[in-house]
Formats: structure tokens, C-alpha cells, sequence
């Protein structure tokens, strides 16, 4: 791979220890993939957040490589394994809370915003068409290469921090206008009502291609929950870092149409739901949120829990920017006083829960494989609607 004598210097530690390790790392990354040279990107979404997930481990990395190391470029945090206010609420103790808040002061020591959340492109970290840059949170990366026409592999917590210390990545992979086209055509031939229905066709597309980028038709109306949804569960049950969808995705005329074709009917929804519904009546938790919800979905909730209480824990989660954009509109209040939790900063897969709760019921196809993979828990995937019918009655009923 072509290194500037800029670059060279950063290996030879010039710059420090911090930015040194850094280029280390991408270097290694660029000559796996065999990338040619490093390209300059314009933003960095860093996960590998929660203490949960990283540990003692991955907090002994960032107290190293911290330092005096700051990030070149507009650099944006995925949610921890808490509500930094609310914790106790969720039931987090006193020292897993002290671990984490050291993980968050190192990040904002390095100059990388606070904002927690699996949604920066909704909070003011959202690239233009052809922006190159390096993000890690696999939904995200999704949601931004297929909706957004930007530009990014799907990196991991280590690789974006290092890219954006370094303020460039190893030009591979998404960068590359040939390696974005589409590989087989999907079909849908059935019509989609429920927005938790694109999470459900995400776990379908992952039996029906494997890892081949689909382009996707038979869609008209999605709007962005949608694309959510889609590209959360897209990307967790195919490794895939983009979609084509026609006449909605960024890019979605400028490739030949694939001459494979596949078709989706019914048949495969009524076989994804029963695969994303887990067998039990009592239920412990019900989380809507995953991706961090938009403005638009907690008006939406606040309509269904106006004047409700709710019998099981109902938490929402969502980014703190959006909460306080909420709060002004009266929302928050709406769905607090029914008994709900609108919590920030977290996400129910990486907060330490395992035994606390056993029994969860959300919107999301990726929490599903998530809750059940980390935390354990017995899973059913629904509508917000049917959410929250649910946390009202505090049972499950078919
Ligand atoms: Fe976000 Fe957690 Fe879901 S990071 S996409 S809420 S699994």
C-alpha cells in the first residue's frame, strides 16, 4: 500500500504513540484487503461502547492508545451499556456504571462527540452522496452506504477509532464504485404493511441470497423507519454493508440490473415470523427502539400511550438530541406517564440485563438476534402497535 512520507513518519512514531498504533492498524487492514493507498474521510461513528461488550480488555486498549490523541474529524459515539442518568432505573450497578462513564470520558477526552447513539445520521452525522468515510454500527453503515450514497466499509470499533485519529481509511471494499453493484434481483411479490415487516424481510433476505447484494423491487412506500429497520436486520443476519432498492436507495439506477432473479412471498414472511417469535405468555420487557427511534416514531408512540398505563416495563429508546427535541413537544411526558421509560444512550442488547429480565418483546428483528445471542432472553418480533397492546396488558396474547 502507497504511504505519503507524512504517513511514514506517523509509522515511524513521529506523532506520537496514539497515532502511531493507529496507522498501524489500518495499515494491517489495508493489506488484507489489499488496498491501494489511504483515502481522507469526512466522518468516523466509533461502536464497541458499552463496557458489557468491551471489557476489561477493550478499556485497557483505550486508556493506551488515548493519551494526548485527539480525532482529526467529525467523530460520533454508539450507544453504551446504560442511560447515563438513568441507570439505576435499568437496574445497572455501581461499578459496571463507574467503567462506563470512564469509557465515555475517554472518548470525549479524544475530541469524539458524546452522542450514544446507533442513529448519528439523524443528530447531525449524516454524509452526503459520495462522501467517503469510516463508520463502524453495521445498521448505520447500512442505512448510510444504501440510503444516503455514502461511502463506508463496515468497520469495527477499533479500525473507525483508528481511522478517525488518523482522519483517513484504506481504500477497499464500499469505497470502491464497483464493488457497491448489485448482484442478484429480489422480487417482492407480496405487499408489506408494518414497518417491523422490513426487519423481518432483512432475516429473509439473509435465506434467500446469502451474501450477495440484492436489488431489491416491488417496494413503493417505506419512508425512513423502514430503511431502519431494513438495514439493521439486513446487515446483522447477511454481513452485507449495502442495498439497492429501486426508486427509493441512493444509487439505485446507476448499475445494470442483475440477471439472477428471487422472488419473496408470504410463504417466506409467515415462515421469518415464526423463526422471530419465541414461545411464552409471560413477558418481562418490551423495547421499542432498535434502531434508535426518530422524532416521528415517539409521536407515534405517544398516541398509542396517551392516557394508558402500562403493566410490563415498556422502554423506548433513543438519542438524547432526539428525547430533548421531544420533551418540547410535550411527547416524553405522554409516554412517561403511562410507566414507560424513555431512556438514551443505550441499547437494550448491550446493557448488562442477562438474568434481570428473560422474556422480551420488540420491533426489531436485530434486537431479536441480539437479546437472544447476548443476553439470553426468549424473543417475540411484533409491531410498535402490538408493543404496546402488550406492555398495556402485561401478557402476550395471540
Ligand atoms: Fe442500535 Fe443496539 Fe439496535 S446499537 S441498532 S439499538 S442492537
Amino acid at each position: 500500500m502507497y504511504l505519503t512520507k507524512e504517513e511514514e513518519d506517523i509509522l515511524n512514531g513521529e506523532y506520537g504513540f496514539g497515532k502511531q498504533k493507529a496507522l498501524e492498524i489500518l495499515v494491517a487492514l489495508g493489506k488484507i484487503y489489499d488496498a491501494d493507498t489511504l483515502i481522507p474521510i469526512k466522518s468516523a461513528q466509533i461502536s464497541g461502547v458499552s463496557y458489557y461488550n468491551i471489557g476489561e480488555a477493550g478499556l485497557s486498549f483505550l486508556r493506551d492508545i488515548s493519551g494526548n490523541t485527539r480525532v482529526q474529524i467529525k467523530t460520533t459515539l454508539n450507544p453504551g451499556g446504560m442511560d447515563l442518568a438513568r441507570w439505576e432505573e435499568m437496574k445497572v450497578n455501581a461499578s459496571f456504571a463507574e467503567k462506563q462513564m470512564e469509557i465515555i470520558d475517554i472518548f470525549k477526552k479524544m475530541g469524539v462527540e458524546p452522542t450514544l447513539t446507533c442513529t448519528p445520521y439523524l443528530v447531525g452525522n449524516s454524509p452526503k452522496k459520495g462522501d467517503h468515510v469510516a463508520w463502524a454500527e453495521s445498521s448505520a453503515v447500512m442505512y448510510i452506504n444504501s440510503y444516503l450514497g455514502a461511502y463506508s466499509n463496515r468497520e469495527s470499533g477499533i479500525s473507525a477509532l483508528a481511522a478517525a485519529i488518523i482522519g483517513k481509511t484504506p481504500r477497499y471494499g464500499m469505497h470502491i464504485k464497483e464493488q457497491r453493484k448489485p448482484n442478484v434481483r429480489v422480487k417482492i411479490e407480496t405487499k408489506i404493511e408494518n414497518s417491523k415487516d422490513f426487519g423481518v424481510l432483512g432475516y429473509i433476505l439473509s435465506k434467500k441470497i446469502g451474501g450477495e447484494i440484492p436489488y431489491i423491487q416491488g417496494i413503493k412506500d417505506i419512508g425512513e423507519e423502514g430503511i431502519k429497520l431494513l438495514s439493521a436486520s439486513l446487515a446483522t443476519y447477511t454481513g452485507l454493508p449495502i442495498f439497492h432498492m429501486e426508486k427509493i436507495t441512493a444509487e439505485w439506477d446507476e448499475f445494470d440490473l442483475p440477471k439472477e432473479v428471487v422472488e419473496i412471498d408470504d410463504h417466506d414472511f409467515k415462515y421469518a415470523n415464526e423463526y422471530l417469535s419465541d414461545s411464552f405468555k409471560e413477558v418481562d420487557l418490551v423495547w421499542i427502539g432498535c434502531p434508535h427511534t426518530s422524532l416521528k416514531e415517539l409521536k407515534e408512540i405517544a398516541k398509542l400511550l396517551k392516557n394508558k398505563k402500562v403493566k410490563t416495563e415498556l422502554w423506548i429508546t433513543t438519542s438524547r438530541k432526539i428525547k430533548e427535541e421531544a420533551k418540547k413537544d410535550g411527547i416524553i411526558e405522554i409516554i412517561e406517564e403511562s410507566g414507560a421509560k424513555v431512556l438514551c444512550d443505550t441499547c437494550v442488547a448491550v446493557s448488562p440485563l442477562k438474568n434481570i429480565f428473560k422474556t422480551l418483546v420488540t420491533t426489531s428483528a436485530k434486537a431479536c438476534y441480539y437479546s437472544r445471542g447476548i443476553n439470553r432472553f426468549l424473543v417475540k418480533v411484533t409491531s410498535s402497535e402490538k408493543c404496546i397492546e402488550t406492555a398495556i396488558k402485561g401478557v402476550w396474547s395471540d
